[in-house]
């Protein structure tokens, strides 16, 4: 992610989540030692545009994934699914052993994308939204199957 992308990332960002992060976040986050801020770019209509983005940070031997999404218009195409995949692959070179993230109850898509990563529920952080439960998902990477 360059500080370019961030018209589109924002874009994406405020259609996708009900509490978007700020472009000051995004900023921090691009200029952290443990952050790794990663954009997604796919052929739409003859085009090149990016279509998704994540933020996850690597820190001690674990992984936390603290930010993915897709263009609205760009959904149920696999964006996501092989984000993900890159992102694990990335991690398990990098020595990680555990990853985790936080999910909204509500956030079927979201939960479905990870579960058949195999991620699976490891507890519930109730009312971290303010409104809604956070479930914790974690995958143990050498568990898992490439
Ligand atoms: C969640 C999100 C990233 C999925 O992106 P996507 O590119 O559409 O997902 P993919 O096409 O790669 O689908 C991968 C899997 O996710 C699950 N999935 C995706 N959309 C789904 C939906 N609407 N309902 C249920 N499961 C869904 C399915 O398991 C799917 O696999 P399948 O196609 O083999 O059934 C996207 O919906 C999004 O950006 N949502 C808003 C932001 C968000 O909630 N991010 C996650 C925060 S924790």
């Amino acid at each position: 992610m360059s500080f370019d992308d961030l018209e589109d990332v924002l874009r994406i960002e405020n259609l996708s989540f009900p509490q978007p992060w700020t472009r000051g976040l995004f900023e921090q986050e691009m200029c952290n030692p443990i952050s790794y801020a990663l954009v997604e770019k796919a052929d739409f209509e003859g085009r090149q545009r990016l279509g998704a983005y994540t933020v996850f940070w690597i820190v001690a031997g674990e992984g936390h994934i603290l930010n993915i999404a897709v263009d609205p218009e760009l959904r149920g195409m696999g964006l996501a699914r092989r984000l993900l995949a890159f992102i694990l692959d990335f991690m398990s070179e990098k020595g990680v052993s555990e990853v985790y993230l936080e999910v909204r109850r509500s956030n079927e898509a979201a939960r479905g994308l990870y579960h058949s990563s195999g991620f699976e529920e490891a507890f519930v952080r109730e009312g971290y939204y303010g409104d809604e439960d956070a479930i914790v998902m974690r995958l143990v990477l050498n568990d898992r199957e490439f």
